[in-house]
């Protein structure tokens, strides 16, 4: 293996790719990871020993601290390739904000920006041919970081990890997407770290989760975990409701993700004068919606999702369907985002990163 350094990163190269070995065609979500993978360590106070690698296990002992106290962040980001060969990614500034707002919550140590930056540029450089262009096509980059510390003593690690793996992606839902609101369980709680991207967050919500899909529904929508009253994101994206023309989606807290599809629908929605509530919303107003026939749309936003239209929902045993439509707000922001990820369409918000 050899090994070269750029300005603060080592790199040890890979004998020959496994890109051959991939039918980019029939992608399943996470499953087929690039040629390299990157790894920095924390230790005595510093992060240090940024490396890029060839994609590999890990060795960690058994007793190393995120296996028992799920001390762990993480990211999800994508880049994506235009008809000309070249690599951008999506609001990236927006990840590395976030990681650094959730390991805070989580007690891990920030990760310093040109770290985080360089690793980037160099992974994307390296492995720019498994980034694949054309429409619904990416490269899903999954950074994170987590407790290393070996000891079952429960406080905070004072060693950690942080990596960055790259997998091309396709569509993350391969069809409808029927939800079920939640009624019992809870996703967060006020003075919790349902903001944060939590490793936890996400491995709370998978028996609920089950329970929803044993009945034929995919995702669940979360409700405050109060009352069970007012909706707010489901598992793997942001929710958007449209009743009549008026799309309606809950206020970022300390409860629900501050989603950068999110963020970046409800600018597309400004710019097409398109009206906007952000507001907490109840289930009531829901159904009442459904009931008379004001529901046009529900839609999930995220990183992994980009724009996933939700064709039913059931509430109290009873299932709601959502009419199907081909020029709603979800087919044109889903459009329009692709477009301008995908450098088919201006960035007026400086939203494309050039690589
Ligand atoms: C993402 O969109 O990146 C997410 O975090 C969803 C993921 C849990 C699959």
């Amino acid at each position: 293996m050899s090994l070269t350094a750029n300005e603060h990163i080592s790199i040890e190269k890979i004998k020959k790719s496994k890109i051959d070995q991939v039918d980019f065609d029939k992608l399943t979500f996470g499953k087929n990871f690039t040629d390299y993978m990157f790894e920095c360590d924390y230790k005595d106070g510093k992060w240090q020993n940024p490396t890029i690698k060839p994609y590999g296990n890990l060795m960690l002992s058994p007793a190393t601290k995120v296996f028992h106290y799920g001390q762990a962040v993480f990211e999800g980001m994508k880049a994506y390739k235009d008809d000309n060969g070249e690599v951008f990614l999506f609001r990236p500034e927006e990840n590395f904000k976030r990681i650094n707002i959730s390991s805070k919550r989580m007690a891990i140590p920030e990760f310093p920006r040109e770290f985080f930056f360089e690793a980037l540029h160099t992974l994307l450089q390296l492995d720019k041919d498994w980034v694949q262009p054309g429409d619904g096509n990416s490269l899903y980059i999954r950074p994170f970081a987590m407790a290393t510390e070996v000891g079952v003593s429960a406080a905070p690690s004072d060693e950690y990890k942080f990596m960055i793996l790259m997998a091309p992606a396709q569509a993350y839902y391969t069809g409808d997407v029927r939800v079920v609101i939640a009624e019992k369980f809870s996703r967060s709680a006020d003075g919790g770290v349902g903001y944060a991207k939590a490793a936890g967050n996400y491995g709370a919500q998978f028996y609920p989760t089950n329970l929803a899909r044993e009945k034929g529904f995919q995702q669940v929508i979360w409700t405050d975990s109060n009352e069970h009253k007012y909706l707010e994101e489901a598992g793997t994206m942001n929710v958007f409701f449209r009743i009549n023309d008026t799309l309606i989606t809950a206020p970022i807290s300390d409860r629900i993700l501050d989603g950068v599809t999110r963020k970046s629908v409800l600018k597309l929605a400004e710019r097409a004068g398109i009206k906007t509530e952000v507001r907490r919303i109840q289930v009531s107003e829901l159904i009442e919606a459904a009931k008379n026939n004001e529901l046009m749309e529900i839609f999930g936003a995220g990183t992994a999702a980009v724009i996933s239209p939700v064709s039913a929902f059931s509430y109290k045993e009873t299932v709601y369907d959502i009419p199907k439509t081909n020029d709603g707000y979800a087919v044109r922001f889903k459009k329009e985002l692709m477009d301008i990820q995908q450098n088919r369409a201006e960035d007026p918000f400086g939203w494309r990163y050039p690589l």
